[in-house]
């Protein structure tokens, strides 16, 4: 039943497509973040790995908040392990009142990513606890 897209994606082979896995999980060429424009998906049928395309300009990362998933994302985007997902502008302090640094929602991938406040100030979260401020 899913012979028609193993054929119409079997020449998109990277270094580890046709290799063996089991169930639906997927991931990126030699399990490398942030390189690869294609990722690998488990083809539940043949228990091999298929290759697919990333959207245009767009990276396989490994999803932190779905294990033995892939995700694509902008490169950077990739998301931090053990940060969960986010939504909107949202950001959080790192170390509240030690250190510049904090997690900033990536609106695209809905992945918090690194980001720091300006040299020598310091990461405050704002009254609502779902944004930051630099002071
Ligand atoms: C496999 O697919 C099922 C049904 O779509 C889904 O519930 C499950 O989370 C998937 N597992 C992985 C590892 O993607
Ligand atoms: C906190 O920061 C978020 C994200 O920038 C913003 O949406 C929210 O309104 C801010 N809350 C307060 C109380 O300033």
């Amino acid at each position: 039943m899913f012979a028609p897209t193993v054929l119409a994606l079997a020449s998109l082979a990277s270094i580890v497509a046709g290799d063996q896995c089991s169930g639906n999980g997927s991931k990126c060429p030699n399990n490398v973040d942030g390189v690869s424009p294609t990722y690998l998906q488990c083809n539940s049928w043949t228990h091999k790995y298929d290759s697919f395309n990333c959207p245009a300009g767009q990276v396989c990362f490994a999803n932190p908040n779905r294990p033995g998933t892939a995700m694509c994302g902008l490169p950077g985007s990739g998301g931090i392990p053990g940060q969960g997902s986010c939504t909107g502008n949202t950001a959080k302090c790192v170390s509240a009142g030690q250190s510049g640094n904090y997690y900033q929602c990536n609106q695209w991938s809905g992945q918090y990513v690194n980001a720091q406040c300006p040299a020598g100030l310091k990461c405050h979260n704002n009254a609502s606890n779902t944004g930051v401020y630099c002071q």
